[in-house]
């Protein structure tokens, strides 16, 4: 699938950028802090329907405006797509495709257009907290899945609500009697939504699995060994079917009452959960090398696209935010060599000496300066 257009309103600090996509690759040069991944950041934001910069809706709007804009053109293997996107500070979206309002501006938009994201601060997708790897599962998901996406959300509303009301209860002086029943209402949620959840993630991660091992094991010619595993507060084993993790998580979440009663938070379930990566059977995050993690991201980009594009039928959007910098030439080299054939790439860069002359072939490139596209160039090496 290709994006052919591309316009921004009052996004991040783009007041009016558009542009059109004429090739398969399009390179974004310019300074720091010039506005390079905004325009990823955009673009990932029609396929995932969240930031991982943003901690909220309003940081994408400009300064003091009321809204921003996203327009994309999109061609698929068999239609045109037109994705018309305002997104308001107080975090209230709407959405138009192919010009018709949707109702569920944020589960409408995820499932029509595919990318995948590879950005510098993807190393920390090892190194960092269990936070970013469940959202690494998530921003996958939603695309593959849209009933993920609103059982995710269902689920988030349910831990809030019994957040508020653990919170509560010393203030409120409920009974105990009256406290675990109005509990056990959030928890019924929780246990159907939160097994739904786990139950996803523990295939998808079955799934992308060999797929990262594999190409893992190209990269290193055969020395590493890559493996992915799905923590979780409720289990420690994998391989279970939808009634067991049920059972499983009834019973922790039993088992917890009186912890989640006494700290006033929810204590169990997927939103407290992780996924590890192992390399020769040693925990990347404390063991490897930082050669080894960057390959492990790389493995693991490679493995999203090509799950995206099985499940899918359409080959997904490529978005490298800063990375060259960071890949020596052998896992450039490799990068380049295992991508789909006819993938639409958009590649931000501070200096173009980063990249690869073979990747420079047949790119648009595109400097940005202080939100304004200074000149575009076609380059035909
Ligand atoms: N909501 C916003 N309104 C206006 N400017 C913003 C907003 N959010 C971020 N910026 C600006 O965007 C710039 C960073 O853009 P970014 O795309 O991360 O730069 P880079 O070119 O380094 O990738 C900074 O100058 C920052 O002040
Ligand atoms: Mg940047």
């Amino acid at each position: 699938m290709q994006l052919k257009r591309l316009k921004l309103v009052n996004y991040r600090n783009y007041t009016d950028f558009e542009h059109e996509f004429n090739n398969l690759k399009t390179i974004i040069i310019g300074q720091n802090a010039q506005g390079k991944s905004n325009i990823l950041e955009a673009i990932n934001i029609l396929a995932t329907s969240q930031s991982d910069r943003a901690e909220k809706d309003s940081d994408l709007v400009f300064w003091n405006k009321e809204h921003s804009l996203i327009f994309a053109n999109i061609e698929t293997i068999d239609a045109e797509l037109n994705i018309a996107l305002q997104i308001n500070p107080t975090g209230r979206r709407k959405l138009k495709i192919n010009d018709v309002p949707k109702r569920a501006p944020q589960a409408d938009l995820v499932g029509n257009f595919f990318a995948v994201m590879f950005s510098c601060d993807d190393l920390y997708l090892i190194k960092g907290s269990p936070s970013i790897r469940r959202s690494w599962l998530d921003s996958i998901l939603f695309q593959l899945d849209k009933k993920y996406h609103k059982t995710l959300l269902d689920y988030q509303k349910s831990i809030a609500q019994k957040n508020a009301l653990l919170k509560q209860s010393h203030e409120a002086m409920l009974s105990r009697k009256a406290l675990k029943e109005q509990l056990d209402v959030w928890n019924t949620q929780i246990l159907n939504f939160g097994t739904d959840i786990i139950f996803t993630r523990l295939n998808f991660i079955d799934e992308i699995k060999p797929i990262a091992k594999d190409f893992q094991r190209k990269i290193s010619k055969d020395t590493e060994a890559l493996d992915i595993i799905y923590k979780s507060s409720i289990l420690q084993s994998s391989v279970f079917s939808h009634q067991d993790l049920l059972t499983l998580f009834k019973a922790t979440l039993d088992k917890s009452f009186e912890e989640e009663l006494m700290r006033g938070q929810s204590l169990v379930g997927p939103h407290r959960d992780d996924a590890i990566f192992m390399i020769n059977e040693k925990e990347a995050k404390s063991f490897a090398s930082q050669g080894q993690q960057r390959s492990t991201i790389l493995s693991i980009k490679l493995a999203e696209l090509k799950i995206i594009e099985k499940r899918k039928g359409e080959v997904p959007v490529l978005l490298l935010d800063d990375v060259f910098a960071e890949l020596d030439e052998n896992r450039q080299d490799f990068l380049l060599h295992n991508l789909p054939r006819n993938i639409q790439t958009f590649l931000t860069t501070t200096h173009i000496s980063d990249i690869q002359k073979e990747f420079l072939k047949d790119a648009q490139i595109i400097e940005i300066q202080n939100g304004q596209v200074l000149q575009s160039e076609c380059k035909l090496a």
